[in-house]
């Protein structure tokens, strides 16, 4: 719609409005809603028309609500004071309101009595953000059965009154964000047994979290813990949470983990971490997590993981390490993460990775090396990584000698070459500051080359992987540089693939004085291709 347009239609609801009813001043008048953003208006207006159901103030500077404000209009399912002077409800302001549902007050600064919300047995929905409350009344909720979310983020609460919550038995939002809270009293949250969602985050909470503060909440789907100052768990503040699936620590203190403080949490599925002071992960601490799709561990002070740190975890997608001081991983610490699609490792202290690091993990897409230690990458460490198209690899000392070729030929069929920019060798003196990928093979030698013979660069010699059309990626052809063996497969078919290459028996073959057998995986940009080619002399004869 044009702002013309806009306007027009505007305009027009404006008249039917005021054609059909009188608006009071200073506010706008549509049908069954009410907006009121005049900031001269002295007081709730007496002749809100008596059919609105919304009722909107943005901006006006009366302080109080005198007792039966809104008398006149019974049918108000929604009262909502924005960025308003408000500074208090008289008592029996809302009376007569048995409609009310959603009743909202953001951006003052206010308090509350106990009686403020007496009788509105109908509401729904409480919202007093950004309000500067100091401290409610134990028994403002009195009689607030109904009660579905409750948001009192961004005050400045520093404790709550131990019962507040016990009429809220239908409760399933509360946002506490933001406040200062120092602690939570027992039993506080114990009758809120439907609770879905659970937001602390923001607070200065620390040891105030006695073992029992969640037990009771038997349907939580989530609880935010996030940015306080805990620095320790007790082993069972978990337990009893069946349902919890997101459940966000990231941005506290914590140094040490009990190894069984996630094992009542079957239904996890995200865990955060991050920025915490971990030095160590317990054996078996995600054991009993085996739903865990997203797992952060980063900006910790992990020096090293042990090898069933992440056992059980078939499920999980994401597993984020980076910012740690991790110097060497084990070689099965991944084993049994067939689901994993992005790992980060970025920013730690590797110096060398295990050869079959990433065996198995044939979902991974995406994994982070970047700025670590790493002067060299163990021959075919992603051949069993089908999937990996997203490498990060630069802030790494690069040796570019002839240990590092293949990952040189790899990166060019394989990855992005957008992303290796700035994987940069460190030596040897003459390639320091070259990319990676753009290196040929002749750049990329030993000093002393060894061992004449068949090793496997000389036996790979022939075969090049060659994807056939960069633009449509339909085919991928394979041919060997004598122009004897080309193999050519559509996209879809190539994957998986294995082939296997015999000489025929009598087929005019000489008589084969050795028998040989070696396998290639052979890759392009469309697939991954197992090739075996076993010569024998199975015509052996006269
Ligand atoms: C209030 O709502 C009821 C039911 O929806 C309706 O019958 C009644 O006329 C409304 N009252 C006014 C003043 O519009
Ligand atoms: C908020 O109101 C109280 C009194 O109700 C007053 O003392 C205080 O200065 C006010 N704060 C701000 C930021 O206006
Ligand atoms: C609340 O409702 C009860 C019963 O309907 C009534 O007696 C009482 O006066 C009401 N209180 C207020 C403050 O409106
Ligand atoms: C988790 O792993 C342990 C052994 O490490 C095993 O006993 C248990 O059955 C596994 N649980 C699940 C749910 O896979
Ligand atoms: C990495 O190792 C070096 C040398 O051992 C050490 O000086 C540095 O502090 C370590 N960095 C981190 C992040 O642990
Ligand atoms: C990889 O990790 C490095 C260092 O931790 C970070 O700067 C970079 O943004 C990451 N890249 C991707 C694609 O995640
Ligand atoms: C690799 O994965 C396959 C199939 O998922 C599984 O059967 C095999 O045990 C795995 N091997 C190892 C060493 O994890
Ligand atoms: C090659 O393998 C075939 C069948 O396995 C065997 O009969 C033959 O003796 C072998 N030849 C040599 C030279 O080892």
């Amino acid at each position: 719609m044009t702002p013309a347009a806009a306007w027009l239609c505007w305009a027009s609801l404006l008249l039917l409005a005021r054609w059909s009813q009188p608006c009071p001043g200073g506010c706008d008048c549509f049908v069954h809603k009410v907006f009121c953003a005049d900031e001269k208006l002295a007081a709730i207006p007496p002749d809100i028309p008596p059919d609105a159901t919304d009722l909107v103030f943005v901006e006006t500077e009366f302080t109080e609500v005198a007792p039966r404000a809104f008398s006149g209009s019974p049918n108000l399912t929604k009262v909502v004071f924005l960025n308003t002077q408000l500074q208090r409800f008289r008592p029996d302001a809302f009376a007569g309101l048995r409609r009310l549902q959603d009743l909202e007050v953001t951006g003052s600064n206010f308090s509350l009595s106990g009686d403020t919300f007496v009788n509105l047995t109908s509401l729904g929905q409480i919202t007093l953000s950004f309000d500067k409350l100091h401290a409610l009344p134990e028994d403002l909720f009195h009689g607030l059965d109904v009660l579905e979310s409750l948001q009192l983020q961004g005050n400045q609460l520093q404790t709550l009154p131990r019962g507040i919550f016990q009429p809220l038995r239908h409760l399933k939002s509360l946002n506490l964000e933001q406040n200062r809270l120092e602690w939570l009293p027992e039993g506080l949250l114990d009758p809120l047994s439907c609770l879905r969602s659970l937001r602390l985050s923001d607070n200065k909470l620390s040891q105030g979290l006695p073992r029992g503060t969640f037990a009771a909440l038997r349907s939580l789907e989530e609880l935010f813990l996030d940015s306080n100052a805990i620095c320790e768990l007790p082993p069972e503040l978990f337990s009893g949470l069946s349902r919890l699936e997101r459940l966000w620590l990231q941005h506290n203190a914590i140094s040490h983990l009990p190894p069984t403080v996630f094992s009542d949490l079957g239904s996890l599925t995200s865990l955060s971490l991050q920025g915490n002071a971990l030095r160590t992960l317990p054996a078996g601490l995600f054991a009993h997590t085996p739903h865990l799709l997203s797992l952060s561990l980063s900006h910790n002070q992990l020096a090293s993981v042990v090898e069933g740190a992440f056992a059980n975890l078939s499920s999980l997608a994401s597993l984020t390490l980076s910012h740690n001081a991790i110097v060497r991983l084990p070689a099965g610490v991944f084993r049994g993460l067939q689901g994993l699609v992005k790992l980060y490792l970025g920013s730690n202290n590797l110096t060398a990775l295990p050869a079959g690091l990433f065996y198995n993990l044939s979902s991974l897409q995406l994994l982070n090396l970047s700025r670590n230690q790493l002067s060299s990458l163990p021959e075919g460490l992603f051949n069993t990584n089908y999937n990996l198209f997203n490498l990060a690899l630069h802030g790494n000392p690069w040796q570019c000698d002839c240990h590092l070729a293949w990952l040189s030929s790899w990166l060019r069929l394989w990855s992005d070459q957008l992303l290796h920019t700035r994987t940069y060798c460190a030596g040897p003196a003459h390639l320091r500051g070259q990319a990676v990928p753009a290196l040929n093979e002749e750049q990329l030698v030993c000093a002393a080359s060894g061992h004449p013979g068949l090793d496997h660069k000389a036996a790979e010699g022939g075969w090049d992987a060659v994807p056939e059309n960069k633009a449509a990626r339909s085919r991928c052809t394979y041919s060997n540089a004598e122009g004897t063996v080309v193999l050519a497969c559509e996209a879809g078919q190539c994957r998986w693939l294995s082939v296997q290459l015999s000489p025929r028996q009598g087929a005019g073959f000489q008589a084969m004085t050795y028998n040989a057998s070696q396998g290639w995986d052979l890759r392009s940009s469309c697939g991954s291709v197992r090739v075996t080619v076993s010569v024998g002399d199975l015509a052996a004869g006269p």
